[in-house]
């Protein structure tokens, strides 16, 4: 039922809000300090408006896009979401099972609380996202076993040199591990479906506190010690790591969480494939520009290198503004952990196909056929600032 009353990804916002206990409710909305890097992300996409063209025949539409040799239907993908397990039952399964059912790309995070070989095994085409201590041996791991379990795009995540603020956290209630508080006890018993359909299922399938850890052999300790360390512990990732990276990773290599054009300029000259400009929809950073008004000045900066983006959007029309910038594709981060939290791999291939049913519409209203030609030429189809 609440499922049909999801008419636009925003919708799930509302619908999650309910029927999550309020500590992962609170962990999924959660943006830094005061929300003006978040702001900034929704914000940006007023900045720009469309000029359609009309009498056009755009009986025949075509969303699809080809990235990293890899054709996909639709030009957006779902970004890596630490934890989903807490959304819905084996979160991660369910954001990749939709995903591939609609043929959308789709960045497993490394944060997940099941094995990534799970998910490489379910969804070969799944893109695998690691943070990274600076630690030659440890990367050296993790490599190995990725590469083991069959991915064949790596994302690592650059803007997350120490945790960001958890005033949010905080005032929520939420904490990894989940810490169990009567505050959390009563949430749980207040939300029965979640109870019963997510969390005890997980534990009955896992127990507590054994949830995997994607960087450690199986059956270590739970991955939140990893998310609770202070990434200064073991040495800060660098450009020197990012090269040693490069030397393991044969396959396609994709650097998320750049904004400046220099740092853009930089990952492409070490060999990166992709950028992801990214402020981590606003969760590290406040006060951080967003990507997309960074994104005509790194797409002139670095001609030959795919950038893609996330970070606020939540309409088909703010994907098509991305890709008349020169974006090959985006991501959209909260919209499909509230999907999974509002009714699991449906809730997520819902949004999905609400999303792409605007894409389309507004090919056919802004007079466009084909997406390689708004990429091609994105200056005829928009007015602003730096269009
Ligand atoms: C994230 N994000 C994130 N990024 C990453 O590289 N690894 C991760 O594990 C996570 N975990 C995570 C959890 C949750 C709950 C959220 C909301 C976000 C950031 C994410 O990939 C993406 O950059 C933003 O979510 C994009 O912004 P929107 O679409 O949420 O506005």
């Amino acid at each position: 039922k609440a499922l049909d009353s999801c008419l636009c990804l925003n919708d799930f916002e509302r619908h999650a809000r309910r029927l999550l206990p309020e500590p992962i409710f609170g962990y999924i909305s959660a943006a830094a300090e005061d929300r003006a890097a978040f702001d900034n992300n929704v914000n940006a996409f007023k900045s720009c408006a469309f000029i359609h063209r009309v009498l056009v025949d755009v009986s025949h539409r075509d969303c699809g896009i080809a990235l990293f040799d890899q054709e996909y239907a639709q030009p957006f993908g779902i970004a890596p979401v630490g934890l989903s397990a807490l959304f819905t039952y084996r979160g991660d399964l369910a954001l990749s099972n939709a995903a591939s059912s609609r043929r959308i790309p789709m960045i497993m995070s490394g944060s997940s609380l099941i094995p990534l070989e799970e998910v490489a095994q379910r969804n070969p085409q799944a893109w695998f996202q690691a943070y990274l201590p600076g630690d030659a041996d440890q990367i050296d791991a993790l490599m190995r076993r990725v590469i083991r379990a069959g991915f064949k795009t790596l994302v690592i995540t650059v803007d997350t040199p120490v945790h960001p603020n958890k005033e949010h956290y905080i005032r929520s209630g939420f904490s990894t591990p989940l810490r169990f508080t009567p505050r959390l006890f009563w949430q749980g018993v207040s939300h029965p479906r979640w109870l019963a359909g997510t969390f005890l299922k997980t534990v009955a399938k896992h127990g507590i506190p054994h949830f995997e850890n994607n960087y450690a052999s199986r059956g270590a300790p739970i991955v939140s010690r990893h998310i609770e360390r202070d990434f200064s512990d073991r040495g800060h990732l660098n450009w020197e790591h990012v090269k040693l990276i490069r030397r393991l990773w044969k396959h396609p290599l994709v650097i998320k969480g750049i904004l400046s054009p220099q740092d853009a300029s930089m990952a492409a000259e070490l060999g990166a494939d992709g950028i992801i400009l990214s402020n981590h929809g606003g969760r590290q950073l406040d006060g951080a520009v967003s990507p997309f008004e960074m994104l005509p000045l790194v797409v002139e900066r670095c001609p030959r290198t795919p950038i893609m983006l996330d970070g606020g959007i939540r309409r088909g029309s703010d994907v098509l503004k991305c890709l008349a910038l020169g974006a090959r594709c985006v991501f959209v981060g909260r919209p499909f952990a509230y999907a999974a939290g509002v009714a699991g791999q449906r809730g997520i291939e819902k949004a999905i196909d609400l999303l792409s049913a605007e894409i389309d519409r507004n090919m056919a209203m802004l007079g466009l056929t084909r997406l390689g030609d708004l990429r091609a030429d994105g200056q005829r189809f928009l007015r602003g600032p730096d269009a």
